[in-house]
């Protein structure tokens, strides 16, 4: 199936783009994005990775934490996901239990890791948990994910299973926690609740989690490109990708090769960097031969802008740069 072919693939909900930070993962998604919805699909392209650059490459910012109209083009929407908004929503819709409120004892157990903030991955992981909600919602005909770069993306793909190890701790603690909670209360006089609704809203997440891994890994209805420059770390990078892709069952048939070097002529440069993409670009094609591999050229200038990305979206699902358009 070509890449033209995926695009405009009827089943299509959940396009996936991924690869090693500064591959072109994002020029890639909003080009593809652009043209879905010109040909006619309400489309969604929402950034997950923490360092975005939606905002760049549409020359609009997409960065309020709200799903927002990308001006000059019809049909189609953006987002980046913000995780300190996503935090506060969370928090509102959690009302988990304050650990201020119990002093040293909340740090000593192990409770400021479950709400803080800067705690590690907690921000892709609300992150994460923002993308669940458009996965089940799945309110336009297409939703196109900008993933954070590979190493982060394995993460999130991770996150039912590190859930269920973050679960056990957390009703482990529980358990602890209840019979001081009981005698503490009887003390006090004050019942709530609180702890148990935060235990429900984490069975809630969870559920979701599987629900949309479901969704995941139905291949008439979500696929994974992987981005990649033909070098050799992105060679490595793209396998350790694939190991993942394979374990949680997202379907994968694509890869974009970006940013291969242009023939000019007397240009020994060029020329030596040429060679040295094309051994890669061969054990690429080679390894990869049941992919559908599309080679995209390193354009003279950034890729900002809608025209600049209209460009390249011709490129990628026609092959050939529109009339006018040679780089
Ligand atoms: N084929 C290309 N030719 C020229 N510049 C490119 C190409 N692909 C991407 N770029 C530029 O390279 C930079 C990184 O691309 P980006 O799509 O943001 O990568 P990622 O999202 O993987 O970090 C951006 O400035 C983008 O405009
Ligand atoms: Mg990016």
């Amino acid at each position: 199936m070509t890449l033209q072919e995926l695009l405009e693939k009827e089943s299509l909900r959940f396009l996936l783009f991924g690869g090693k930070g500064g591959v072109g993962k994002t020029s890639n998604a909003a080009a593809s994005a652009l043209w879905t919805a010109d040909h006619g699909r309400e489309t969604l392209v929402i950034s997950t990775d923490p360092a975005h650059s939606l905002s760049d490459s549409f020359d609009q910012n997409l960065s309020g934490g709200e799903v927002v109209p990308i001006k000059g083009a019809r049909n189609l929407y953006g987002m980046e996901i913000n995780p300190e908004k996503a935090y506060a929503e969370y928090k509102e819709r959690t009302q988990q239990v304050d650990t201020s409120d119990m002093g040293p004892m909340g740090s000593m157990m192990g409770l400021d890791e479950l709400t803080d903030m800067n705690a590690p991955g907690a921000d892709e992981a609300l992150a994460f948990s923002k993308v669940l909600e458009f996965i089940q919602e799945c309110e336009y005909d297409l939703v196109i994910f900008d993933t954070a770069p590979t190493g982060h993306t394995l993460r999130l793909l991770g996150l039912p299973e590190m859930l269920d190890s973050f679960f056990g701790k957390v009703i482990k603690m529980r358990l602890r926690f209840s019979k001081m909670f009981g005698r503490l209360k009887s003390i006090f006089g004050r019942g709530d609740d609180k702890e148990d609704q935060t235990l429900d809203q984490l069975e809630q997440l969870k559920q979701n989690i599987s629900q949309s891994r479901v969704e995941l890994s139905d291949p008439t209805r979500t696929s994974f490109v992987i981005v990649m420059i033909p070098e050799a770390m992105a060679v490595a990078e793209t396998e350790r990708l694939l190991q993942s892709l394979y374990e949680f069952e997202i379907p994968t048939s694509h890869i974009i090769v970006n940013m291969i070097f242009p023939d000019i002529p007397d240009c020994t440069f060029c020329r030596a960097r040429k060679s040295m993409q094309q051994q890669y670009l061969s054990q690429i094609h080679d390894t990869y031969d049941d992919f559908t591999v599309t080679e995209v050229p390193l354009f003279q200038h950034e890729i900002r802008g809608i025209s600049h990305l209209n460009k390249l979206s011709t490129l990628l699902a026609t092959g050939a740069l529109a009339e006018g358009d040679q780089e």
